[in-house]
């Protein structure tokens, strides 16, 4: 376990809402050796016995090799699971990637635009076909028309459309407002981007079933004069929360009325559980022009390591999107684009499918989870399960996570790492269920080990 992980902190820590105030964290700079090699002080020129010209680098540096902007997270605690769950032999419910294939036809199109030569660089912000598909479905799940050439800036993942997006439209200074426990990806991007996030409360559920909301009062204080954008996150990663239209109206009301950009992550708005409905911010009436709506590959057709996602804009904010994107990656896998275009054309049964797959996966990990003593939140979307693990007894997340990967053999992501202070999300672990039905036996095995 890193040290970064047993001492329980999160990427980003006490981040204020007045004055940013990040905890750095310097064991991680540490890990990047940065001495220069051959440092010798004895620096003479033996050939003539001349003084030798100064050295090109003095040996220890006095200069600060290293940004500010990085001390202020830390690397992904998820992705950090992952690492853990290979060295201890645990069954990874971390990391919400499956662990089952792709469709057919979307792996057969990928090979077939490999074969057909498709080996240079897309068009920066996007391959035709895939841009083209994008727009026509934005036309047919969020009732949008979409300008394929003007309005869509395709990337690698829906990581690289967010923080494109952010350093396209953020100053210094500018504020952020952002849900949590949130996608842990967002704070590093917001300090990358030089926003301040100002986080608002999801509050757990009281009674099981029930949902998790936010506080209108506290969501209006959050928002002023600096606010530039809102993150949302609907179907939400860790909690499960599906947005209802009531919320994001009331979301919407607030960023017309503060002039505030809706920058909208719908990465699981397909994975939706008991006819929960997903609302895109962007079909609310006044969201056209405020609204950035970031969806990928990645959930939908189980090919995160594609690296394929995008960003749907007005054409003024996509061109700075699409400026920053260029100098940043110039273009996602120009043969997996192609293979995009085929998936967005798979038919409505495909969508429905996924779904109820996931649904299968939930009902088949959650029993596991209450029986083995955790206290589970009920997505209503996406493929987590946020859980209390007050009944343990355990001081921390942190502490219970590494005693889970360790010595039961099942991996976990801390809750702390999805909150700005550590102690909101001490009593919380989140599992994911993207995984096959064997998996998710072994670790339901495993699991029952902690009732001993
Ligand atoms: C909410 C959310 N957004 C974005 C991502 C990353 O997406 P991509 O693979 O498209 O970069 C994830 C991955 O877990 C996620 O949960």
């Amino acid at each position: 376990m890193s040290r970064r992980l047993c001492e329980g902190r999160l990427a980003l820590a006490a981040v204020g809402s007045a004055t940013p105030s990040y905890a750095s964290l310097p064991f991680m700079a540490n890990r990047v050796s940065i001495s220069p090699k051959n440092a010798s002080t004895k620096n003479k020129n033996k050939r003539n016995g001349a003084p030798a010209a100064p050295p090109l680098r003095p040996a220890a540096s006095s200069k600060q090799f290293l940004s500010d902007k990085v001390g202020h997270f830390t690397e992904s605690v998820i992705r950090e699971m992952t690492r853990q769950a290979m060295l201890h032999g645990a069954v990874n419910l971390a990391q919400g990637f499956p662990d089952f294939p792709a469709p057919q036809e979307i792996k057969q199109a990928a090979q077939q635009a490999v074969a057909a030569d498709v080996n240079q660089y897309a068009i920066t912000w996007g391959a035709k076909n895939l841009r083209n598909a994008i727009a026509r479905q934005m036309g047919v799940w969020q009732g949008i028309t979409v300008d394929p050439e003007k309005e869509i800036t395709v990337c690698c993942g829906s990581t690289e459309a967010m923080i494109s997006t952010l350093l396209a439209v953020c100053n210094a200074g500018d504020e952020v407002v952002i849900f949590e426990p949130f996608y842990e990806n967002y704070g590093p991007d917001s300090v990358l981007s030089g926003a301040k996030p100002k986080f608002v409360k999801l509050r757990p559920p009281a009674t099981d079933g029930g949902e998790w909301t936010f506080d209108d009062k506290e969501l209006r204080r959050a928002f002023d004069k600096h606010t530039k954008a809102i993150i949302l996150n609907t179907p939400n990663n860790p909690t499960g929360k599906v947005f209802t239209r009531a919320e994001l109206e009331l979301i919407r009301d607030l960023c017309v009325e503060f002039d505030v950009l809706a920058i909208t992550d719908e990465i699981y708005e397909h994975i939706l559980y008991e006819g929960t409905e997903h609302v895109a911010m962007v079909s609310l009436e006044g969201m056209r022009e405020r609204t950035v709506t970031i969806n990928g590959m990645s959930k939908t057709y189980s090919v995160t390591g594609w690296r394929v996602g995008w960003a749907v804009a007005p054409e003024k904010i996509t061109n700075a999107i699409r400026k920053v994107h260029d100098f940043l990656t110039v273009g996602a896998p120009a043969p997996l684009q192609e293979a995009g275009a085929t998936a967005l054309s798979l038919p409505a049964q495909y969508y429905a499918k996924l779904a109820e797959g996931y649904r299968v996966r939930r009902d088949h990990l959650m029993p596991a989870l209450t029986t083995a003593g955790f206290r589970c939140f009920r997505p209503r979307g996406a493929y987590y399960i946020m859980t209390d693990i007050s009944a343990f007894g355990f001081s921390d997340d942190v502490t219970f996570a590494k005693y889970l990967v360790q010595e039961i053999g099942v991996a976990c992501v801390p809750g702390s790492s999805f909150y700005r202070d550590p102690r909101d999300g001490a009593r919380q672990v989140r599992f994911a269920f993207c995984k096959k039905p064997e998996t998710l036996d072994e670790a339901a095995r495993r699991l029952g080990k902690l009732r001993n």
